[in-house]
């Protein structure tokens, strides 16, 4: 008789709007055999269990979708940290620190004393300081806690370029780095369309203007302000790249994404978790690529790195070295 396959099982800690639609392309996407629901506040949990459990005819491939708790963690292949407080309008995501940093003290204490041994992805923000916080907590090696960096704005970015030259997004190879947020900054010097780089376009006087690609940035970066503005928060895009993440884990796929992941000696950076391209697979974050940045990309990366370096310090200070 042949092995029974491993049950795959997903933790997601924080129901709310990132969570939710997390555990929905999950369920939609049948990415895995178990998706287990914790949330301090249980009812909220209880109420989507069963919303999702309702789609369960209707979906590609069985799932238990049920509520648990951290003792659920022990043998989950991946802990999805969507818990914590949310942006509110005006608020920057580092105004958020001190309030998210106690919080994930209580649930990584409560994962860890759980027994679980398997990959962290990190989506509260501000996620790179809190994708930091976790490695510190957990004490698992940082390969193994990848927080979603700037996976979502390198995906605004594509969306952006698609729109602004009239290709399919899926053809528009470009990332933003650094902070997710508002140091965070393009790689324009190796952004191509389907091998042809924007700086050749601009050269050949063919789409936007350089004046017009300085605003498409803008956009980007300047994106969650103004859904936030909108309609209180922002949640699809990001469950979205969670369940990519996650696909790329599950399925050991060493695809690449712009992860927030600790810097060790790449772009000279040390210490820090920030927004890097990363090839990613079933250990979690397998290699930071290193590309070869401009004299000006290179120094803004350098600055968003100071940045959140003195955050995370101020949230960890006896992490200072
Ligand atoms: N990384 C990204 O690109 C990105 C994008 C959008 C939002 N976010 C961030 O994701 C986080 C969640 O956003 P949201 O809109 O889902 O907020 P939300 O308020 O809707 O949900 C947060 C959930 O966390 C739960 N929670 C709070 N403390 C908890 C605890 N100790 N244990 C378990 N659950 C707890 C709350 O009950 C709530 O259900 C925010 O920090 C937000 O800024 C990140």
């Amino acid at each position: 008789m042949s092995q029974p396959r491993k049950v795959s099982r997903i933790v997601v800690v924080g129901t709310g709007f990132v969570g939710s639609s997390y555990a929905y392309a999950c369920f939609i996407q049948g990415l895995c055999h178990e998706l287990v629901l914790v949330d301090v506040n249980e009812e909220k949990a209880i109420g989507d269990a069963m919303d999702l459990n309702h789609g369960l005819p209707f979906a590609r491939t069985p799932m238990t979708i049920r509520v648990g708790n951290y003792s659920d963690c022990k043998d989950a292949d991946l802990v999805v940290l969507t818990a914590g407080a949310n942006q509110g309008p005006g608020e920057t995501r580092l105004d958020l620190v001190a309030k998210n940093a106690r919080i994930f003290r209580s649930i990584i204490d409560s994962v860890m004393e759980n027994g679980f041994n398997g990959i962290f992805l990190v989506a509260t923000n501000p996620v790179d300081v809190l994708s930091y916080v976790t490695w510190k907590y957990s004490g698992l090696p940082s390969e193994r806690v990848i927080g979603t960096g700037t996976i979502l704005d390198t995906a605004r970015f594509r969306y952006l370029l698609g729109q602004a030259y009239h290709v399919d997004t899926r053809n528009v190879h470009a990332y933003i780095i650094g902070e997710h947020g508002d140091t965070e900054l393009p790689v324009w010097s190796l952004t191509d369309i389907g091998r042809r780089s924007i700086a050749q376009y601009l050269k050949d006087g063919k789409g936007p203007s350089q004046q017009e690609l300085d605003n498409l940035f803008i956009q980007v970066r300047d994106a969650a302000y103004h859904i936030i503005q909108a309609k209180g928060a922002t949640y699809y895009g990001i469950g979205m790249g969670l369940a990519r993440l996650t696909q790329a884990v599950l399925e050991n796929e060493n695809s690449i994404h712009t992860v927030s992941c600790l810097a060790q000696g790449e772009y000279g950076l040390e210490d820090v978790y920030i927004g890097l391209p990363a090839v990613i697979n079933q250990n979690g974050i397998r290699e930071v690529i290193e590309l070869k940045l401009n004299e000006s990309e290179t120094k803004k990366l350098q600055h968003s790195a100071t940045v959140l370096s003195e955050v995370i310090h101020s949230a960890l200070p006896s992490q200072k070295t």
